[in-house]
This record gives structure tokens, sequence and C-alpha cells, in this order.
């Protein structure tokens, strides 16, 4: 873990552990037919991951609200819902037909497990019960609207569904024939909007006002895309191993991304210069927002 991110770093290992618990006690098949189902879609849930995703929708939570850490937090059913909709993302990213990769959060992918109709399955059933996990939590039902609403409309065919489609239409495109527009498209879609939606959903699961809804966005919005320009970098200088997923893989599929159209010098200053601008965002809410500020770091110094 980098500098300035120590508290963070404890916060993670304490949302792994509530969000998996969760998982366990509350992901269970109904009947003996679906065994092997629950079993596939477990296999990538549990795989490990860094749980961002939940860690910010709980950082987000509570600036509004001090409920502590626990298996008790009240927006553990969403924390563990939008794991699961990432998880989704993430199987159905790897197959053969999408970026074809054989590795995640170091072990093989879903389908080399399960075969590749079942690893579809497993994504659909994690997206699908995702939204049921959503709207069946105990909290005020306006709040839970809104909250699908906001997920649904990062994930789906206006999100993280049209980002993954001009990903993939855009491979083997030539620099010179693409904008900058076309990349940050992609980029915001498939990735940024679901994390912006996710530390939006604290906010709004606590009862927090539109504009610091709004402040919220602004500063998931371009975490996210900062994220997603990290992740391109690392896909060029890092590991398999350190990974946990196959490095250079975008090369190979030759990926519209920052380092292709950039170039790596230039894509680390378009990332640094997002993360100062979401830090902005936070400074009213000091120490109340001090996990997001450390994201922000996180993110900068990422290794994997
Ligand atoms: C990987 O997300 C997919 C992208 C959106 C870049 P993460 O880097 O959060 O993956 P895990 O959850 O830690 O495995
Ligand atoms: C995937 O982007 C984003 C989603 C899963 C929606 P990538 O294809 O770059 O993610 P990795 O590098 O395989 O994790
Ligand atoms: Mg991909
Ligand atoms: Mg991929
Ligand atoms: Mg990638």
């Amino acid at each position: 873990m980098n500098m300035g991110t120590a508290m963070l770093e404890d916060y993670l290992k304490t949302v792994s552990v509530i969000v998996e618990d969760w998982f366990s006690k509350n992901l269970t098949s109904d009947d003996a037919h679906a065994d092997k189902l629950y079993e596939a879609m477990k296999y990538s849930l549990l795989a490990g991951g860094k749980r961002l995703r939940p860690a910010l929708l709980l950082a987000g939570y509570n600036i509004f609200d001090k409920s502590e850490l626990n298996s008790e937090h009240p927006a553990l059913f969403a924390a563990a819902a939008v794991e699961m909709l990432h998880t989704y993302s993430l199987i159905h990213d790897d197959l053969p037909g999408m970026d074809s990769d054989e590795l995640r959060r170091g072990r093989p992918t879903n389908h080399i497990v399960y075969g590749e109709w079942a690893a579809i399955l497993a994504g659909d059933g994690l997206l699908t019960e995702a939204f049921n996990v959503l709207l069946t939590g105990e909290l005020p039902a306006d709040r839970l609207i809104k909250v699908a609403i906001v997920v649904s409309s990062a994930c789906g065919a206006r999100g993280m569904v049209a980002g993954q489609f001009v990903d993939m239409q855009s491979q083997g495109v030539l620099i010179g024939e693409v904008s900058m527009e076309t990349l940050n498209y992609i980029h915001i879609r498939k990735t940024a909007m679901f994390i912006s939606a996710a530390i939006q959903a604290g906010g709004i699961l606590a009862g927090a006002e539109n504009s610091d809804i709004a402040r919220l966005k602004e500063y998931g919005d371009k975490l996210g895309l900062a994220f997603q320009i990290a992740d391109d970098i690392l896909d060029v200088t890092s590991t398999t191993e350190q990974l946990g997923k196959p490095a250079g893989s975008d090369e190979k599929l030759d990926k519209l991304t920052y380092p292709k159209m950039f170039g790596l010098d230039v894509s680390k200053s378009i990332m640094n210069d997002l993360l100062i601008s979401a830090t902005e965002q936070l400074v009213d809410y000091g120490a109340r927002a001090a996990i997001l500020q450390e994201v922000v770091a996180f993110v900068g110094g990422r290794r994997v």
C-alpha cells in the first residue's frame, strides 16, 4: 500500500470481511438444483478483489451518518449488491467473446472453471440478484428506489453496457481515426459511472441532501475516470502476478486506452489532474471524508 493510505488499508480489510460474511449468510440457493449456479457465482465473488465499490458506498454513507463499520451497518446490503454487480461485469468482461482472459483475482476465470454458458448465467444471476438485494434492503423505500435508478442508469445501456460495447467495437482502431471523445465515452461509461453511482448510493441511503449527492457525483465521476486510466497504465507497466489478471491484455487486443492514445506520461498527468479535482470536492466535509481522500491517494499510487 502507498504512503498516506494506512487508514484505507484497514478500512478495505474490514469491508472485505463484512461483505464476504454477508455473502456467506445471505447468498444461498433455495433448492439443490441451483447449487452449482450459486457455486459459480460465489467462486468469483469470494475470489478476493479490492472491494473498492462497497468501500466507497459505505464511506459515502458515513459522511452523513456515523454508523459503525461492522456487520450491523445499515447500508451493508447495498455494499454487497454493488460488489455483486461489479463481479458480474468482470465475469462477462473476461468471456471468450469479450476480452477472453483466463486469470482474474489471481484465479482462473469463471468460464475456465465452469464453462462459457455457466459463466454467462453466473453473471446474469449476480446482476439480477443485486437489484433484488438492493430493493429488499431495510431502509426507507424512497431511498432504495433512488439508488436503484442511479445504479441501473450507471450500469445499463446508458452506462457500463454501452461503455463495454464501444470498448469492443473500438478494438484495433487507428489513433488518427478516433477522438478523445470516444476514448472518454468508453472509460466514463464502462467504469466511472458505476464507481460514481456507488458513492452517490451511500449518500442517498444516508438521507443526504441533493446538493451533497451532486458533490459526491462530481468526486465520483473524476475518481472513476482516473481509476480506469490507472487500470490502463497498470496493464502496460505491471505484471500478471502483481495484478492477478493478465498484464498486456489491452495491447494484445489493441484496445483503445489512454496509453495507446497519449503514451504513459501524458496519461499519468491527466489522471493526476482528475484526482486533484476529485479531492477538491471533499474539502467541506473535512475529516468525515478522510476515507474518500485516501482513496484518491490510493488510485494515484495504485499497484493493483
Ligand atoms: C477491475 O476493477 C475492472 C475495472 C473497472 C477496471 P477492480 O480493479 O476494482 O477489480 P477488483 O474488484 O479489485 O478485482
Ligand atoms: C472492464 O475494463 C470494465 C468492466 C468490467 C466493466 P477492463 O477490461 O479494462 O477491465 P480489466 O482490466 O479486464 O479488469
Ligand atoms: Mg474489457
Ligand atoms: Mg478486461
Ligand atoms: Mg483493464
